[in-house]
């Protein structure tokens, strides 16, 4: 399948300023995505051009260049910060003798080390195929015309068609698998909407600290490193959120700038707990130069996936990095809350973020009074549980009066339920 770099293999950057196209202009990035890929970094060539080369993507100066500095380092791969094409890949692997990686591959090969469920790795598979694909027909066109050439007439095809049909007949699979693993996903969905239970979902730029929120809001053990796309599949919990009651988490695939449309495509499945979400949690490391236009990224590729139009809270984390900044929520206009300072790591500002939780939550509410018996009293234990319950009253024994605040369709289920009765609204 794709060559990936092993650990500690030797790498060198290359990272053109590209005038007259869009190019990404952050040379850490691409250091931090090679070092999430298990790469050490050898070298770092940086130039500008007007426009790439169309055989090279570097010019002939560049590529002396590159080839000394293999010379000197020793290095086993040169990783481009940008989409090349794939004769390009190929014409530089040729005239350097060194393995090519570009933004996507490099990309692609993070995921693939990350993916851990069976969904996840399907969906990379998908995703390398794909990029495989492209590069075996236009890369190979040039073998196809010699069909029927010495050696290769005859009645069997040529290799490139049976990588085709090969690599064809997998992404139908992988196709066919998925379609299963979503239905089963759509149907859990389908059940938790029908309980009423209402989902968070943590989005934001690869890093901000999702897991780490993650982890504290849920005492799961959710791996969080400081590595670019540490977490790949989305991973669902059942929380309890004074006032807010009973939710599902769930933390998603962190973001970046130029994520390859491929990949955006093969993970839209994976995120589509985001878009049925009823509120994101928008995760911005408050602490990054780049801060602003990381918002401006996910807020991007949170249209791509069609969840534009999902309520947001921002949480803005790492405060503990800042000076002079405490944990406080900034409510907008409309009374909603809209900011919330944080830090996931000392938990300081959690309990704001709970605040703010219940409070986008209370719009959805409505406040009744209930009679509940006795013999209902694990009802009345858990309304306590999921902090729905502002008062109560001591009604004739042996029965309690809860004032409770609910979703309307939650109470409308629980007037149902034996030893529970609603009391008229202005009692
Ligand atoms: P991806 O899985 O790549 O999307 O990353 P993520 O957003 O889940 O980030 P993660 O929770 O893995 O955190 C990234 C790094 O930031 C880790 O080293 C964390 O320890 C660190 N981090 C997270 N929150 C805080 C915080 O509040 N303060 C500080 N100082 N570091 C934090």
């Amino acid at each position: 399948m794709f060559d990936r770099p092993q650990h500690g293999e030797r790498a060198i950057l290359v990272h053109l300023d590209i005038r007259h196209a869009e190019s990404s202009d952050d040379l850490d990035e691409l250091v931090e995505l090679a070092e999430s890929a298990g790469a050490e970094i050898a070298g770092i060539i940086t130039g500008s051009r007007n426009t790439p080369d169309p055989k090279y993507f570097v010019g002939q100066g560049k590529l002396d260049e590159i080839r000394l500095l293999i010379g000197s380092t020793e290095a086993e791969v040169i990783i481009f910060d940008h989409a090349l094409s794939p004769a390009q890949e190929r014409n530089i692997e040729a005239a350097l003798e060194c393995r090519v990686l570009d933004r996507t591959g490099l990309i692609l090969d993070i995921f693939a080390q990350r993916a851990s469920t069976f969904e996840g790795n399907l969906q990379v598979e998908l995703a390398q195929l794909k990029h495989l694909s492209t590069r075996l027909i236009r890369g190979w066109t040039h073998l196809e015309r010699q069909k029927g050439g010495i050696g290769l007439r005859g009645p069997g095809e040529t290799q490139l068609e049976t990588d085709r049909r090969l690599i064809g007949a997998r992404i139908k699979q992988i196709n066919s698998r998925l379609e299963k693993v979503r239905s089963q996903r759509d149907e859990s969905r389908k059940s938790r909407r029908h309980a009423e239970i209402s989902s968070i979902s943590l989005v934001g730029y690869t890093n901000a600290g999702k897991s780490t929120l993650f982890n504290h809001l849920t005492g799961a053990k959710v791996y969080a490193a400081d590595q670019l796309f540490a977490t790949l599949d989305p991973t669902l919990r059942r929380i309890q959120i004074p006032g807010a009651g009973p939710l599902v988490l769930s933390d998603t695939v962190g973001f970046i700038r130029h994520l390859p449309h491929d990949l955006v495509a093969a993970f839209r499945a994976t995120l589509e707990e985001t878009r049925q979400a009823d509120l994101l949690l928008h995760m911005i490391d408050a602490s990054s130069d780049e801060r602003l236009e990381r918002i401006e990224n996910v807020k991007d590729v949170i249209d791509e996936m069609g969840a534009g139009k999902v309520p947001v809270i921002e949480v803005w984390n790492k405060i503990d990095l800042m000076d002079d900044v405490s944990p406080r929520i900034d409510y907008g206009n409309d009374g909603l809350p809209k900011r919330v300072w944080l830090s996931s790591i000392t938990g300081k500002g959690v309990e704001e973020l709970f605040t703010a939780i219940a409070d986008f939550f209370r719009q959805y509410k409505v406040s009744s009074w209930l009679s509940v018996d006795m013999s209902a009293g694990q009802i009345r234990a858990k309304l306590y549980e999921m902090g729905a319950v502002v008062e109560e009253k001591l009604g004739d024994s042996p029965i309690w009066q809860l004032k409770v605040e609910l979703p309307q369709s939650y109470l409308d289920h629980l007037c149902l339920e034996e030893g529970v009765s609603c009391l008229p609204q202005n009692n």
